[in-house]
């Protein structure tokens, strides 16, 4: 018996479910999904099943001929949860169950909550550990799986999923979506949301669907997308998924956006009206290979994940941006890095690339480091062996373990043997297994940075800018995040009243400046940041906005607006931001 994922009770003597599939019944009123899972294993076997389940409620479980499996439910223990426990004979295994009303990977929405204000919305979100909450299964992105689902939704509402829609049947008021994903994934894409939603085509393998009030904004603001994906395919080879559609969330969801296969998921603060923010789709479609493609065996390696996907994020940027643009994207991501840093300043194992996260939860500790120094580590090797060389090594890199979960020795073994330009020439030691960003990271440098930091320098001497500098969304969004996070209350008066960035469309410069202002401490924005807390979900924003309304000393506020928010949050954000606030963190806030 082998325990190999400190986020999951799957044993590796056991088999590995091969092909789930799927028949719920979406019910609105009780906020349940029920129905039933069939596992395909990889091999018959008689003993033990060990799968993760969260809070499901199960019911039976049966074999390939309806025989009664016996299963026991198990305490477990509190990152992983329960553990079901089934008497497996066979090479199948069906078990009856319902979530539980607060599973961790649905949000059930209101029709208050939703844009079109009429109808209700659910959906999904399962990274890094919450597809136990839907569906019983070895919840490790090492087990990768392929889907058949059934989903029985009210007749007025569409269902998604990232997968191949097959069909809908309606009777009375009811209506069934089938839907299968072909290739082999790991859980955490499994993804589906189920509302009053439209689609608008943008290209020949993509549409956006969003709520019919958003679709037009979101057409405009992804219309590039077949651009970006003929950028890709120029850089890591044939797309492989078949189509690339978006979903534009709810505002409520609680991130920037998600890779789930065929259908990446959006916030919509990237409805920014000009197309600023659209490096999150960049960075969204990247994972189609690095990432969906090639993922990590288990969260210790997550930077495998997110740190080559930044990387090839900013490849694609550069191709349809240019370089100066990846020059102030890097050094927000350094800006980012090493607040991250900072703030595991007495937990340095956490600024590792490799992590050891045994008794961790993975929302808790999650960070931009493995994003950042994974971007800057490969960034160092391609600065070792230059573009071409490291060009054929990322090829190779995908073709080799493409439809694989692999871990961070996996990777250095390729590494050692596929580039062996650069053995001896980088510090792999201090790298993978050091605390920190090691000195020789490149540093980000263009003209555009200089005019951006010296925008910021007159600021520090209380001389604001007498025009916009015809700066871009990127160049404000690099000269907040220069700023000081405390400035005089002069400097916050004049700034806003010069810029007006509290009514910026986007998001990033209008949370990151809304950020600094309550960190300063200037009363007159805090209505701004409350209205933001209630409005928007995405906790890349919600943390900075809470941090800055503590270190101003505006506890009461910060509390009273959670306690009115809180249940408009996903459950991820109500936990993280829950316990933001009972913490006596001094961390700086930053979006
Ligand atoms: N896969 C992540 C989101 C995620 C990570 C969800 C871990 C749950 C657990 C996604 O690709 C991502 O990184 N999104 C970023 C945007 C990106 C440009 C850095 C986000 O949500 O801000
Ligand atoms: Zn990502």
């Amino acid at each position: 018996m082998a325990i190999f994922d400190p986020h999951s009770h799957a044993d590796d003597q056991e088999p590995f479910t091969q092909h789930i599939e799927l028949e719920l019944r979406v019910d609105f009123e009780s906020k349940r999904l029920a129905g039933k899972a069939r596992l395909q294993l990889d091999r018959p076997a008689t003993g033990s099943l060990c799968l993760d389940t969260g809070k499901l409620e199960i019911r039976a479980a049966e074999d390939h001929q309806g025989k009664p499996v016996a299963f026991a439910v198990e305490p477990g223990d509190p990152i992983r949860g329960p553990r079901l426990r089934l008497a497996l004979h066979g090479a199948e295994v069906t078990i009856h169950y319902q979530t539980a009303p607060g599973a961790t990977a649905l949000q059930w929405l209101d029709p208050a909550q939703t844009a079109d204000g009429q109808s209700p919305y659910v959906f999904t979100q399962c990274q890094s550990i919450h597809a136990r909450s839907v569906f019983p299964c070895q919840d490790s992105p090492r087990v990768r799986t392929r889907f058949h689902v059934k989903l029985d939704v009210p007749r007025a509402l569409e269902a998604v999923m990232a997968a191949k829609a097959i069909g809908r049947t309606e009777q009375g008021e009811r209506a069934v979506a089938e839907f299968r994903m072909e290739q082999p994934i790991p859980p955490y894409l499994f993804a589906f949301a189920v509302g009053a939603i439209g689609y608008q085509d943008l290209g020949p393998r993509s549409r956006v669907y969003a709520e019919k009030p958003l679709l037009a904004a979101a057409a405009y603001e992804f219309a590039e997308v077949d651009a970006m994906i003929l950028a890709a395919e120029g850089l890591f080879g044939p797309y492989d998924w078949e189509r690339f559609d978006l979903l534009v969330m709810p505002p409520s969801f609680p991130f920037g956006g998600m890779e789930n296969p065929r259908l990446t998921f959006l916030t919509p603060t990237l409805l920014a009206g000009d197309r600023s923010l659209v490096n999150v789709l960049g960075h969204e479609l990247a994972h189609s290979w690095t990432g969906n493609l090639i993922t990590n065996a288990t969260m210790n390696d997550f930077w495998l994940n997110e740190g080559f996907t930044t990387y090839a994020e900013r490849r694609i940027l550069e191709v349809l941006e240019g370089k100066d643009e990846v020059q102030l994207q890097l050094v927000l991501g350094l800006r980012g890095l090493e607040s991250d840093v900072a703030r595991f300043k007495d937990r340095p194992e956490l600024t590792r690339l490799r992590t050891t996260l045994e008794g961790l939860d993975p929302d808790e500790v999650y960070s931009r480091i493995p994003y950042e120094k994974g971007c800057f580590f490969l960034l160092r090797l391609e600065e070792i062996v230059g573009r071409p060389v490291f060009d054929r090594f990322l090829k190779a890199y995908i073709q080799t373990f493409r439809f694989q979960s692999i871990d961070t020795t996996t990777f250095l073994r390729f590494l050692d043997e596929a580039l062996p330009e650069a053995r001896g020439k980088i510090d792999l030691a201090a790298w993978i297994d050091g605390p920190g960003l090691p000195s020789d990271a490149p540093r980000p440098r263009s003209a555009l940075l200089e005019k951006v930091e010296l925008a910021v320098k007159a600021c520090e001497q209380g001389q604001i800018p007498a025009t916009d500098n015809g700066f871009s969304a990127s160049e404000w969004q690099v000269f907040l995040s220069l700023l000081p996070r405390k400035l005089p209350l002069p400097v916050c008066e004049a700034l806003e009243g010069r810029f007006h960035f509290s009514e910026s469309k986007n998001a990033e410069i209008r949370i990151g400046w809304l950020t600094i202002a309550a960190c300063s401490g200037y009363t007159a924005v805090f209505p701004a940041a409350r209205t933001a807390l209630l409005s928007i979900g995405r906790m890349k924003y919600l943390r900075p906005l809470y941090l800055g309304l503590l270190s101003a000393g505006a506890r009461p506020l910060a509390e009273a607006t959670f306690a009115e928010a809180e249940k408009r949050y996903h459950p991820v954000a109500q936990a993280v931001i829950g316990a933001l606030l009972k913490s006596k963190t001094t961390e700086e806030p930053r979006t």
